[in-house]
């Protein structure tokens, strides 16, 4: 197996020379070792199967989702794909919600570990996944950024972001991600396994407590511009069908670049949970739950008259199942 960084980035490596879906203990402990050096592995031409693809994945811990289109075509029972949705189903917003730079599943009580994407059809153009490292970002703060945010938490909520970014107020429901619950989470992190900091906020964050809702919002878009600002902190992944990408979500920020939404873009999901001792903010049925349900719909009830403007105008999806992720 051969290990290759990307060239002119700060993180990030190619993997090949290797089989995922025939992979030995050893070369699974050398992936670890290098997935938590780097960041996010890229291995070309893999063309994984969703059972390959799930017990890779199953070796990082729980799954949260297991082999699930990422994707504008839904999957049917049969396992064929859909047509592509209309830009007006929840699916479709909350794919274009995925645009915007995050970490995966901070709005739920325990938030994710690392995640895998697989390409199964592609556009030619756009759709690429960007990642972004939140560890060199940190390092590269002033000191005095550095001081301010070492005690500050925000709240993370799916319903904030796509209210917040696309205009988009899907149904509240509670076996939805858009379930009226905000988690708090510190905004710099101590990796639970290499010891290393690094901020972490992105478009799920909001309401840091202590602070004013214009400083807090001034604080989380400067961070974010920060993060994104130079690029040997940014890659972007042009897509070739087969390939994998694994990326730790404790670390990075990725997102989803446009592209034309009549066109099939298909991707294979697999997200690994978090682990409960570095992870888990709280539960609903924890007393903490209270501030952050409040704080969410103080802040909704804002962004429904101030967010009139954006992709979805304040709007409900007018068709559509809810997303599970
Ligand atoms: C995800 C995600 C980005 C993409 O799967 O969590 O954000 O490029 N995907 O589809
Ligand atoms: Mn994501």
């Amino acid at each position: 197996m051969k290990v290759t960084p990307i060239a002119d980035k700060v993180f990030g490596a190619v993997v090949s020379e290797l089989k995922l879906g025939e992979l030995s203990d050893a070369h699974f402990a050398e992936l670890n070792t290098a997935l938590l050096k780097y960041g996010f592995l890229v291995f070309p031409k893999q063309f994984l199967s969703d059972e390959e693809n799930v017990s890779f994945a199953e070796r990082f811990g729980d799954l949260e989702f297991a082999a699930s289109p990422m994707s504008n075509k839904p999957k049917n029972e049969d396992g064929s794909y859909a047509d592509v949705s209309a830009i007006d189903t929840q699916l479709m917003r909350t794919n274009v919600g995925n645009e915007a730079w995050h970490t995966d599943s901070t709005y739920k009580p325990l938030s994710s570990k690392c995640a895998m994407l697989s390409a199964v059809i592609v556009p030619d153009e756009g759709g690429e996944t960007e990642l972004a490292d939140l560890r060199a970002a940190y390092v590269a703060l002033d000191q005095e950024t550095k001081y301010r945010i070492s005690q500050l938490s925000a709240y993370h909520s799916a319903q904030f972001s796509q209210a917040n970014d696309l205009g988009d107020f899907p149904p509240q429901d509670e076996t939805s991600i858009y379930h009226g619950e905000a988690y708090l989470r510190p905004m710099v992190k101590i990796h639970p396994e290499t010891g290393v900091k690094n901020l972490f906020v992105a478009r799920h964050a909001f309401g840091i407590p202590g602070l004013s809702r214009e400083e807090s919002r001034a604080l989380l878009t400067s961070l974010r511009d920060f993060v994104v600002s130079d690029e040997s902190r940014v890659y972007t992944h042009k897509w070739q069908a087969g390939d994998t990408l694994l990326w730790d979500n404790r670390a990075l920020l990725h997102r989803a670049r446009p592209y034309d939404y009549s066109l099939p873009r298909v991707l294979t999901g697999t997200r690994v949970a978090g682990d409960p001792e570095s992870e888990l903010a709280y539960y609903p049925t924890d007393p903490e739950a209270q501030a952050g349900r409040e704080a969410l719909a103080a802040e909704l009830a804002i962004l429904r008259v101030e967010a009139k403007d954006r992709m979805f105008g304040a709007t409900t999806a007018t068709q559509g199942r809810y997303s599970a992720r």
